[in-house]
């Protein structure tokens, strides 16, 4: 039986369409998944949006229509967009889904019925027109930082989370697992900041809007947007009504979500499990922001595009290739456009295009696009061989770290080698030369087959272009098992070369 994957990406909120930051989660997941399928694992990848709340709430009756149409909308625009950037996701949960609100509303039973969840008073400072809560530290000189006007001291009914109780075991499950928190500066974060200091019980319901998922068994209260969506990593899976999903897929191997939200995910999201009594999920990973140049992506700013934008203009493994590659996987990055460009023009056109239309086009004019090998081989392969042969195990190791951006480059730095290689054994210099024809053919082989393996290993980045590539090729071997060099058939008839990347002009 094939070994499970479970990974996540958050659940996005649907306030406004998504820009090239939500799509940069999503491509990575989406990398991770493939290359895990491609290994031979049976993955469940998971993406939604959060549909929820106060903001959401708000947004819909400044567009004169209800919650529920006005996130209707963004999220048919969000299935087309993963849709153009060939997201393979195996489900997309919305949280107004109504088994999702249905299995919420029996997980807050639950808790509430064995004692977990209890009634209390909210005490906190509450600004009447944006109808917001805020703490003492938040409200600047007893005015709301967002409209400026005063804020008034309100206490509300609210259920509370016993949070306080899962402490202890929270850090131990930290230190028995140090793996669980990913980038492991995140966690020392966590630990000084949030948790050393005293966790308090987490305020878990809400009175004052009613957007939200109502408390089945005291309907003035609406469930706490982040309990709501934290729970839509199980409640895709069935829990607490079936347990088939959940035997085969829980408990999640990483969820992946940006660095500003990782403390929901290892401090919140694991003590709601141990009070549930199911496993926790074995990583967090916390990624780092994308910027644009150099500031934050916002709305009000203006200063994104739709991300389709850039997918119709340089094509979509521009896109993907671009969020995989350019940011340290855990660090910020910078998005521009024309840091796109020149990338697209130096790895994809010259370095993997180049490289492809340069040897496909010698096989046609050398042997009619067919293959064979020789072997008449020189010490000048070995080099190139090694290096084709190590990359399934290097790429194995940097995936394994989460390293995706390293092991994007390991296999670019084999192009770009065999690229050397093309210049080193001058392949039209040997088809002038007499009896120099098997070394051509081999020189060919060993080019071909070192970009049938690289075609593979690519095909979790840019799998539009590996299947082209794997098409020109036109091999039968295109299995992770394949990978062995040799495997590329002789006596193959190529398909006529086609130009991958054409360069992109800078204007
Ligand atoms: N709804 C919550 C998450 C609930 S998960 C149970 C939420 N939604 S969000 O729409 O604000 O999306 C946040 C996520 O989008 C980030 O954690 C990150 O994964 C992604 N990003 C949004 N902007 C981003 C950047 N500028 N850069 C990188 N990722 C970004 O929080």
């Amino acid at each position: 039986m094939k070994e499970k994957f479970y990974i996540t990406t958050p659940i996005y909120y649907p306030s406004a369409n998504f820009h090239i930051g939500h799509c940069y989660t999503t491509i990575i997941a989406d990398a991770i998944a493939r290359y895990k399928r491609l290994t031979g694992y049976d993955v469940y990848y998971q993406t939604g949006t959060d549909e929820h709340g106060e903001k959401i709430e708000k947004k819909a009756k400044e567009a004169g229509v209800t919650p529920k149409e006005y996130v209707d909308k963004i999220i048919e625009d969000a299935k087309d967009l993963w849709k153009s950037l060939n997201i393979s996701y195996d489900y997309f949960i919305r949280t107004t889904d109504e088994d999702h609100v249905r299995r919420v509303q029996k997980i807050f039973k639950k808790l509430y019925d064995q004692g977990d969840i209890y009634k209390g008073t909210y005490e906190g400072l509450y600004c009447v027109p944006c109808e917001s809560f805020w703490t003492e530290s938040q409200a600047i000189d007893g005015k709301c930082p967002d409209c400026g006007r005063g804020v008034k001291l309100v206490s509300e009914e609210a259920y509370f989370f016993k949070l306080s109780k899962y402490q202890k075991d929270l850090v131990k499950y930290y230190d028995e697992h140090p793996d669980f928190i990913l980038p492991l500066s995140r966690k020392n974060e966590m630990l000084n900041n949030f948790i050393n200091p005293g966790l308090e019980d987490l305020c878990v319901s809400r009175t004052s809007f009613s957007w939200g998922i109502p408390v089945d068994f005291d309907p003035k209260h609406v469930v706490y947007v982040w309990v709501d969506a934290l729970s839509n990593y199980i409640t895709s899976l069935g829990f607490p009504e079936d347990d088939t999903l959940m035997k085969k897929y829980w408990p999640a191997d990483l969820h992946l979500v940006g660095k500003e939200i990782v403390r929901f995910h290892v401090i919140i999201w694991p003590c709601m499990l141990m009070a549930l009594g199911i496993p926790l999920p074995k990583q967090v990973f916390g990624h780092g922001w994308l910027k644009i140049d150099g500031g934050k992506i916002s709305k009000s700013l203006g200063n994104y595009k739709d991300p389709r934008e850039y997918i119709n203009a340089y094509g979509v493994d521009a896109v993907r290739y671009y969020a995989l590659r350019e940011v340290p996987f855990g660090s910020d990055g910078n998005f521009s456009e024309e840091a796109l460009v020149s990338r697209t023009n130096s790895d994809l056109a010259n370095t993997l295009g180049n490289l492809v239309n340069r040897t496909i086009s010698m096989a046609y004019k050398y042997f009619d696009g067919i293959t064979s090998n020789p072997k008449v081989t020189e010490e000048i392969d070995e080099e190139l061989i090694n290096s084709v042969s190590n990359l399934k195990e290097i790429v194995d190791e940097k995936m394994n770290e989460l390293h995706v951006n390293e092991a994007i480059e390991e296999i670019m730095e084999v192009l770009r080698r065999s690229n050397k290689y093309i210049d080193e054994t001058t392949p039209w210099a040997l088809a002038k030369e007499e009896g120099k024809k098997e070394r051509l053919a081999t020189v060919l082989y060993n080019l071909l087959e070192t970009i049938r393996i690289c075609a593979i290993l690519l095909s979790p980045f840019i799998p539009d272009t590996s299947n082209k590539i794997l098409e020109q090729l036109n091999t039968k071997n295109t299995s992770y098992e394949s990978l062995t060099f040799g495997n590329l058939e002789e006596n193959l008839k190529l398909n006529e070369p086609k130009i991958l990347f054409n360069r992109i002009e800078i204007k």
